[in-house]
């Protein structure tokens, strides 16, 4: 059977990599898609950089639309990035009904709905493994693998950039600032990095995950969203003492009231396998009713790893292209018309556990004062850590561990205990889940 014929619309990291493994896997990957799977053309605006890296195996073009407007062309691949141009020529390749693979987890998080919409009335394929932690192929085990349990929660390192920074802060006692710098040197952060590292990135694919784990639309809007640049030295070191470690989670679990989307730095009991996910590993922890907890670990990002990704979706998009589109795996796992409306929870709403740390006057009844506040407002200490003030020093750090909370009854009690006189400075709040 004739090669099926793709389209490649950018050849920087990801592209290069795709072209890459396709040539050197591409018998393998033939005898698994039952046909040849062949680049046909690749647009990018570097053409002679392009040029070089395809050695005339395929044609090179700078205009992408040269690509969508071809009609030898049945795959086209997104790797440009962003919600700018790479909208529109997504939406213009399925308007001209050719199938789609991106590994753009900004476009299809913040635009998702709108493309499965037009991919749908047109009955062609989005696919988009690569733009959830690279190359583990965690998109496939929540639609496929795990499609007969009910979905409880999810909670996963999805951000490689940020782990890396955190893994260096605990083991080199460094600041977020030297850290970043650092692994802007190694090359993992991009040269602006605050997608990364203020939780965008991380949220955006907790979005799709959460779309897909709960049959509903994508709500990047309704996430709460930290990220890692307010955390210090000592709360890592404080949170290592007391048997966690910290790590950027995105998280999206299933309530009676609603779904919760949140990605923010989360305490993780340190024996837990997702503590010990270090450097720029991803990994996701999936819990379903019928199978329990599944984890799913590897290298999130990479020109390598991440067309593994991408052609996984090719090879999907080419046993499946003579499917009445009907029969298809939907986009978001449930059928379209089974999508559900359930809303995201608002922060204020969500259920968890919390570490304080309060800088506080070391003289009598400040703990009794403290205790007295969380009680009140129903929360429950967990563990307690006072450090002994310094020599010559006046103040000390208390540590608090609390059982799970609403975070308004949490906000309500940090209020009060900080407008007492004896509590110095901004009291430092860092969620705790237990994963368990
Ligand atoms: P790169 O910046 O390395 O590559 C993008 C390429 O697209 C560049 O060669 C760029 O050319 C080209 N380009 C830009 N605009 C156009 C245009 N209008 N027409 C044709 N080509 C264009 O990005 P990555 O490969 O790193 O990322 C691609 C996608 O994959 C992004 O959505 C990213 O989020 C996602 N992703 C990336 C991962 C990674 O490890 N890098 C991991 C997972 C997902 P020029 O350089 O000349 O501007
Ligand atoms: N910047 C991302 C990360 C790339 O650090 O994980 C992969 O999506």
């Amino acid at each position: 059977m004739k090669p099926i014929q793709v389209g490649l619309l950018g050849i920087g990291t990801v592209g290069s990599g795709v072209f890459t493994v396709l040539a050197r896997n591409q018998e393998e990957i033939q005898r698994r898609a039952g046909r040849g799977i062949r680049i046909h053309t690749v647009a990018d605006l570097n053409t002679q950089r392009a040029q070089e890296l395809v050695q005339g195996q395929a044609q090179v073009v700078s205009d992408a639309r040269t690509i969508i407007q071809n009609p030898e062309i049945d795959i086209v691949v997104e790797l440009i990035g962003g919600y700018g141009i790479a909208k529109d020529l997504v939406l213009e390749a399925i308007a001209h009904g050719k199938h789609v693979v991106t590994a753009n987890k900004a476009l299809i998080a913040v635009h998702g709905n709108e493309i499965f919409k037009a991919a749908h009335d047109k009955g062609v394929m989005v696919a988009f493994e690569a733009a959830v932690a690279g190359g583990i192929p965690i998109i496939k085990a929540l639609r496929e693998g795990l499609s007969a349990n009910r979905i409880e929660w999810i909670a996963g390192i999805i951000n490689g950039t940020t782990n890396f920074i955190l893994s260096e802060m605990r083991d080199k006692g460094l600041d977020f600032n030297a850290v970043l710098s650092e692994a802007q040197r190694l090359g993992y952060a991009e040269a602006d990095p605050t997608f990364d590292i203020e939780g965008i990135d991380a949220a955006h694919k907790a979005t799709i995950m959460s779309a897909i784990a709960f049959g509903v639309p994508m709500q990047f809007a309704q996430a709460h969203v930290e990220g890692i640049t307010k955390l210090s030295a000592i709360d890592i070191r404080y949170a290592e003492q007391l048997g966690y470690r910290i790590k950027l989670l995105g998280i999206t679990k299933k309530t009676l009231s609603g779904i919760e989307l949140r990605v923010h730095p989360t305490l993780v009991p340190a024996k837990r396998l997702l503590a010990n996910v270090e450097g720029a590993m991803n990994a996701v922890q999936v819990f379903g009713d019928a199978v329990g907890t599944t984890l799913y670990y590897g290298k999130g990002a990479g020109s390598e790893p991440t067309a593994s990704a991408v052609i996984a979706d090719l090879v999907d998009v080419t046993r499946l292209q003579t499917a009445d589109s009907e029969n298809r795996v939907p986009h978001l796992a449930f059928q379209p018309n089974a999508l559900q409306n359930t809303p995201i929870l608002p922060i204020s709403e969500v259920t968890t556990s919390y570490y304080l740390r309060l800088a506080v006057a070391d003289q009598a009844g400040v703990l009794a004062d403290i205790t007295r506040i969380l009680a009140a407002h129903g929360v429950s200490i967990d563990a307690l850590l006072q450090k002994e003030a310094a020599e010559g020093e006046s103040q000390t750090d208390l540590v608090i561990l609390t059982h799970e909370t609403k975070e308004k009854n949490m906000t309500a009690a940090l209020l009060e205990m900080q407008n007492l006189k004896t509590v110095i400075g901004e009291i430092v709040k860092i969620r705790l889940e237990n994963l368990s």
